[in-house]
């Protein structure tokens, strides 16, 4: 019988995974699922193309022009089944660059149109978290223990804010104003998250730090999420330098949120993935043990068909449903023989 992730690591940090509608669309899936995990993330379907309602914010602009509509259809049979199992969730995500519509940052909605000002903008911003929130809270209490606040806000060369549309219309204290307003309407019991890709390297997490510095000093984050989509190229030892940085400069918890490690060149992949899979959980675990506040590790898809990177076979199960040599790396790190 195939160990349990959730099982082994009940006493570490919660142990999840991104769900698709694709995933729940099949039983092998589901019962892999609710035995392996006791988190979730929806890999799409909480994201802010996901949840605007064009429709209905189109249909009246004045009545919806400091607050679009918003609609939760797409993730509400993930957030019913997370429910049933007794899982607990990850938001992901609410202030992003991408797989946002370019209309929520004009005027009139009309991308033909001229961008929103400042003013506008916070009120859209405001009032988008706030219904999210009030929305989770009143239908699903108790279900999210942390939701990704700001979503990879750092450029990926040098020392930058990414351009985006936020920064363009807000300026450069808008990750500041969407922790502001996330504190403001957050419910009970949610940690609010920073997230990003590629945190680990050294440019991009002094960039973080100092983009993050003011909102820390303002008490409205407490954590720092690595996405970690690696490979076996990336060096355990700064990554865990990166974490224990974070920790300390910022003071606040960590969570590995998007795992997956992308199959290298060797012939025998499979066993340098799930040799480099167990000694990245060992670091993290080695952190822990150090005093770093680890909360929970997130693998970022379910099988090797299914991920986003699906040619670079980077996850934990293959196509098959077959463990992997990396599933039994994440179980030999609890439990060497
Ligand atoms: O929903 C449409 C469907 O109607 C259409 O038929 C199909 C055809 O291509 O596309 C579907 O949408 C795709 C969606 O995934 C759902 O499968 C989008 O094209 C595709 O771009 C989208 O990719 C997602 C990606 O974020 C978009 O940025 C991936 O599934 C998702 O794994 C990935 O997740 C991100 C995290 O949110 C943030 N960190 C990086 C991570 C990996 O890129």
């Amino acid at each position: 019988e195939l160990p349990s992730l959730k099982e082994i690591y009940a006493e570490v940090f919660y142990v999840g995974t991104a769900v698709s509608p694709y995933q729940l669309a099949e039983p092998d899936c589901i019962s892999l699922i609710k035995e392996q995990f006791n988190s979730m993330t929806c890999e799409n379907e909480m994201k802010p193309d996901s949840l605007l309602d064009k429709q209905t914010t189109l249909s009246d602009i004045e009545k919806y022009r400091e607050c679009p509509a918003v609609h939760f259809d797409k993730c509400k049979d993930q957030l019913e089944f997370a429910k049933e199992n007794g899982i607990k969730m990850r938001g992901h995500t609410l202030v992003w660059y991408s797989q946002t519509p370019e209309w929520l940052f004009y005027k009139d909605y009309d991308t033909s149109g001229e961008l929103a000002d400042r003013e506008l903008m916070l009120k859209r911003m405001e009032n988008y978290i706030k219904s999210v929130f009030e929305w989770a809270d009143s239908e699903y209490p108790g279900l999210f223990y942390a939701w990704d606040v700001v979503n990879e806000a750092a450029a990926d060369q040098g020392k930058a804010m990414r351009d985006c549309l936020w920064l363009q219309t807000i300026g450069d204290d808008y990750i500041e104003k969407a922790f502001e307003y996330a504190r403001k309407y957050q419910p009970a019991g949610v940690k609010l998250y920073y997230n990003d890709y590629n945190a680990f390297q050294i440019n991009k997490q002094l960039e973080i730090i100092d983009f993050l510095r003011p909102v820390a000093e303002a008490g409205n984050i407490d954590g720092v999420g690595m996405q970690s989509h690696i490979g076996t190229w990336c060096n355990t030892e700064s990554y865990g330098e990166a974490l224990r940085r974070y920790n300390t400069e910022l003071g606040v918890e960590i969570s590995i949120t998007e795992l997956d490690i992308s199959k290298d060149n060797s012939e025998d992949w499979q066993k340098t993935q799930g040799d480099y899979a167990q000694k990245f959980m060992e670091k993290i675990l080695q952190l822990k043990s150090e005093g770093v506040p680890i909360t929970s590790f997130t693998v970022w898809g379910l099988k090797d068909t299914m991920s986003w990177k699906s040619n670079e076979s980077p996850l934990f199960f293959d196509g098959k449903m077959n463990a992997k040599p990396s599933f039994y790396g994440l179980v030999a790190a609890k439990n060497p023989d």
